[in-house]
Order: C-alpha cells, then sequence, then structure tokens
C-alpha cells in the first residue's frame, strides 16, 4: 500500500541519517585518540631527552620515573666505555683541557635528610665512577685542584654513610680530582682530632700528589653544591651557616667543621696541633696558627655555605677538654715545635673499600 511504503521510507531514511552520525560519530573520536598519540608520543621524546640531560648533569641522583630504565642503560653504557679508556688512579692522565673555574654541572640547593634508609651498596651503584679507595676524577677535562678530603673518625659509622651518600654525587659535580680518606682513631683512649688531621694529610700525600686538603667532620653535609670542596688563595672556612647554630657563625673567629687548606699554607702554619685531648679547642688553635702567620680566612656565603649537622650525643671518650683555654692562649709560644714536624703515630692498617680509604692508626693517648 502507498501508506505503507511511505512510512517504510521514512524509517529507512531516520536509520540511514542514524548510521551516518554514528559513523562520523565514530571517525571522530578516532580521529581525536589518534592527534593525541602523537601529542603524547612527542612529550615522551622531548621527556626522554630532558632527563637524560639531567642524569648527565647530576651524574648519580636517583630517578624513578617510568623513562629511567633506557637512559640508565644508556649511562651504563657510557661509563663502561669511560672506564676502558680511562684512569687507573696514580697513572697519567691523556691530554684534557682544564676544566671551568665553575663547574656546569652544579645544581645549587640541595635537600638534605637523615631519616632515609642508605646502604654502601645502594652508594656504590649510585656513583659507578668512584674508583676504589674513594678516588674519582673527571673524564672529559682536567681537574683544577687535586683534593684529599680527610676524615677524623671513630665509631660514626652510620654518619660515614650519610657523608658518602650526599658528597660522593656533589663532589664529582664540582669536577674535582679526589679522594676520601676516613682516619679512624684505634683503640679507646681519648680521641684527638687536630692529631687524626694532621695523620690524614701525611697519608692522603704517600698516596698522590695532592694540592690541596679538605678536613670535614663526618657528621656535617653541605646544602648547596656551589660550596666547592676546594682550595683558595686564603685557607677557607667551607662549614659558616650550620643548622646547629642557627644558619649563622658562632663567633667570627670559627674554624670548625669544614675547612680546606692548600699544600703551601697548612705548611706555613706547622700543620695542626697534636696535643689537644679531648673535645675543643683545636679548632681555635689552627685559627690562631694562620692569623699568626698574616693569613686570612676565606669564606661562601650564608647562602652558599649551608650545612646541616647529624644530630648525636655526646661520643664517649671524647668530653671537652679542660685544658683548651690554656693553650689556646699560647698557640703562637707553641706552634712551632707542635705541628706536623713533631707528628708520631704507627698506622694499624690500611683498607682500600670501595667509597673511601679507611686508615686505621694508632695515635696514642695523653
Ligand atoms: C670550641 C671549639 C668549637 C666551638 C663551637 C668553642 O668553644 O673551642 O672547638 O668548635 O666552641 O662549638
Amino acid at each position: 500500500m502507498p501508506g505503507d511504503s511511505a512510512v517504510n521510507f521514512n524509517l529507512l531514511h531516520r536509520t540511514c541519517k542514524l548510521v551516518v552520525l554514528l559513523c562520523f560519530l565514530h571517525i571522530s573520536v578516532t580521529v581525536f585518540f589518534y592527534v593525541r598519540s602523537l601529542d603524547l608520543r612527542f612529550a615522551f621524546a622531548q621527556n626522554q631527552q630532558s632527563l637524560h640531560h639531567n642524569v648527565t648533569a647530576t651524574s648519580s641522583q636517583l630517578t624513578t620515573s617510568a623513562f629511567t630504565s633506557r637512559t640508565k642503560l644508556e649511562e651504563e653504557q657510557r661509563v663502561r666505555e669511560q672506564e676502558q679508556e680511562q684512569l687507573r688512579p696514580g697513572e697519567p692522565q691523556k691530554e684534557l683541557d682544564k676544566c671551568p673555574e665553575t663547574s656546569p654541572l652544579l645544581v645549587g640547593p640541595l635537600r638534605i635528610e637523615f631519616n632515609i634508609p642508605v646502604s654502601l651498596q645502594q652508594i656504590k651503584k649510585d656513583n659507578p665512577q668512584v674508583q676504589p679507595g674513594g678516588r674519582f676524577r673527571p673524564t672529559d677535562c682536567k681537574a683544577l685542584q687535586k683534593v684529599a678530603i680527610i676524615i677524623p673518625f671513630r665509631k660514626r659509622d652510620e654518619h660515614l654513610k650519610y657523608w658518602l651518600y650526599y658528597l660522593h654525587p656533589i663532589l664529582q659535580r664540582q669536577q674535582l680530582d679526589y679522594g676520601v680518606y676516613v682516619i679512624n682513631q684505634d683503640g679507646d683512649e681519648i680521641f684527638n682530632r687536630a692529631k687524626l688531621l694532621n695523620v690524614g694529610y701525611t697519608e692522603a700525600l704517600k698516596e698522590y700528589d695532592y694540592d690541596c686538603f679538605v678536613f670535614s667532620d663526618v657528621d656535617l653535609i653541605p646544602m648547596d653544591d656551589r660550596n666547592t670542596y676546594r682550595c683558595f688563595s686564603q685557607p677557607r672556612h667551607l662549614s659558616v651557616s650550620m643548622d646547629k647554630f642557627g644558619f649563622r657563625l658562632p663567633y667570627n673567629q670559627y674554624f670548625g667543621g669544614v675547612s680546606s687548606m692548600s699544600k703551601e699554607q697548612y705548611l706555613k702554619i706547622n700543620g695542626f696541633p697534636n696535643n689537644y685531648w679531648g673535645w675543643g679547642g683545636e679548632d681555635d688553635d689552627i685559627y690562631n696558627r694562620l692569623a699568626s702567620r698574616g693569613m686570612s680566612i676565606s669564606r661562601p656565603s650564608g647562602e652558599v655555605g649551608k650545612c646541616r649537622m647529624i644530630r648525636h650525643d655526646r661520643d664517649k671518650q671524647n668530653e671537652p677538654n679542660p685544658q683548651r683555654f690554656d693553650r689556646i692562649a699560647h698557640t703562637r709560644d707553641t706552634m712551632n715545635k707542635d705541628g706536623i714536624n713533631s707528628l708520631s703515630y704507627t698506622v694499624v692498617s690500611v683498607d682500600k673499600l670501595d667509597l673511601f680509604t679507611e686508615i686505621t692508626v694508632d695515635v696514642g693517648k695523653p
């Protein structure tokens, strides 16, 4: 019937319209997702590039992005290649251009925390370019200074782990030719920080022709990698704004915590005193020595010189030294006969560990 066919035609017409509409919708959705996937791929490629740049710049910082595995493989390959042609500490380095005065790898302020778990294995993995004994030098430029880092030590393994965890990446970014020497006082006699520093100076020089010495407490970590652990035209005080002192100097002559001296500066003051047993005074004596030889103290700004100290109870056998005030008052009279020229000690052991050289010494007793 004509009425029926009109109804059928209408129905067919509507169905066709619906199908066309659905097709259009389908195509639109497909095109939308296709374009989006292109965007994502582009973003991924960009991310890969900047991540790679980050890894090279900060060499051993941990990155937990989903894209790291490829970047990590590339980094490992790069390290392997470098190792093949690269240094064995003590061997001559092939001719390279000098590293720049300011390392381009520095990142500035750092987050320093002491509630994260750290293990020596992980630190070793994170720092594949550090050689046995805690030695490193840049492979793409000639470091400006050869720096021995001396840490006086006894029974502070937990603190040492944090020190290694934070400092190895920083020192590498600072493009230093460096070695880490932990000078461990043997036995349970009263602690002698300054004498251990003298031992570190002497022992490090037996191994390599260092021209700069950084003397660092084991519990002090810089909060900014622009605070370069190297030497300057005047003796340098590096730990200038410690959290413990409200991020300021406790007094102007303060020279404790972390300091650096060139070989020449150190010898000019006959090294450090050997007879400060127990806590305190030895850093003031060192300051007096420097002042009496006409040297001044160089320091980074309060911002760059920020650092954190790991909180701890006072160590046993390191009680405040009651003689310190009297000794400090006589530095000028004593410094010529008490110092590197009168140092005596016995080496108990030398261990080249993965991340540092440990030298255990008997420094005697008062
Ligand atoms: C001590 C120093 C110590 C300083 C800060 C002084 O009284 O003699 O050895 O570094 O206090 O604690």
